[in-house]
């Protein structure tokens, strides 16, 4: 057992947890894509260097140049051409299309039912956080992202540990309190803490690791902007009918909305059924179910 030191509590959690060999030896998601998570998002970054990092691994070009042309992103014109792509869309928004190619490649395109669920979960999550973002005033694609990789602690669980975690998922639950309980006493970790740990230890950028620590914490206006919007994202998610986890009385969209505490852009008006509509079509899209 490895140990490791949380500086991100959710309440449930202590500050030090071990970390369980199955999780430590899992291998890291897609170098190429967190080279690109870490490149500078201001403009003086030389497009040739998207273009190499993603060319020197062929199935994250391939999957980039699908992505590009399918109606998850849903640009007017098709690319066929890595350079042509990143020219076209911009060095921000092919970070998020990395970083969907390289999460799908990780989770195998969701081969058990778990995997599968969480999967969906996670794109429904980026998807909203994008809808989110600019009530936030943040970046769509950086929410965007930061949403797709909030819940990769469950992901890396549900990798090392398969058919626990499908134990895991039998029962009902009442708050997300509970599930997290489950988790450290079946498995001797959190997906919170298996997120903080899977995110510095694979080296992504700090609001990564923040955003997958705390994004079951209680909304509060203390909390960054971005992990707002993450949990925002997150509980529309599961009341859309994206959870991972069946709830036994889940909030309404109303309800979640009205416990972030400050919005600086007036709140949205949606639709819960035309908003359910658009995620379910670009994630059948993606995932193909
Ligand atoms: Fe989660
Ligand atoms: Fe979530």
């Amino acid at each position: 057992m490895q140990m490791s030191v949380a500086q991100f509590g959710n309440g449930v959690n202590a500050a030090m947890f071990a970390v369980p060999d199955q999780l430590a030896n899992l291998p890291p998601l897609s170098p190429a894509a967190l080279k690109l998570l870490n490149l500078s998002s201001e403009s003086d970054v030389e497009l040739k260097r998207y273009v190499q990092i993603i060319e020197a691994d062929p199935l994250l070009t391939a999957e980039v140049l699908q992505l590009a042309n399918s109606p998850l992103f849903g640009f007017a014109t098709n690319v066929h051409v890595l350079g042509h792509a990143i020219t076209l869309i911009g060095p921000e928004r092919i970070k998020t299309l990395a970083v969907t190619a390289a999460m799908k490649a990780y989770t195998g395109g969701g081969r058990s039912p778990a995997m599968r669920v969480s999967w969906k979960h996670s794109l429904a999550c980026a998807l909203l956080c994008r809808e989110i973002a600019p009530f936030f005033k943040l970046s769509e694609d950086r929410c965007y992202t930061v949403g797709l990789m909030h819940d990769i602690g469950r992901l890396g669980l549900i990798k090392s540990f398969s058919q626990k975690y499908d134990q895991i998922l039998a029962p009902e639950y009442v708050h997300s309190d509970e599930v997290i309980r489950v988790e450290s006493t079946m498995l001797g970790i959190d997906h919170c803490q298996a997120g903080f740990w899977l995110t510095r230890t694979w080296g992504f950028p700090a609001g990564f690791s923040e955003v997958s620590a705390r994004h079951h914490d209680k909304m509060s206006e203390t909390n960054s902007e971005l992990l707002q919007a993450v949990q925002v994202g997150c509980r529309l998610a599961d009341c859309l009918g994206f959870a991972v986890v069946k709830w036994n009385q889940g909030l309404s969209c109303e309800e979640i909305l009205s416990h972030v505490p400050r919005l600086p852009v007036e709140a949205p008006q949606w639709s819960r059924e035309a908003l359910r509509e658009k995620i379910t079509e670009k994630i059948q899209s993606t995932a193909g179910y």
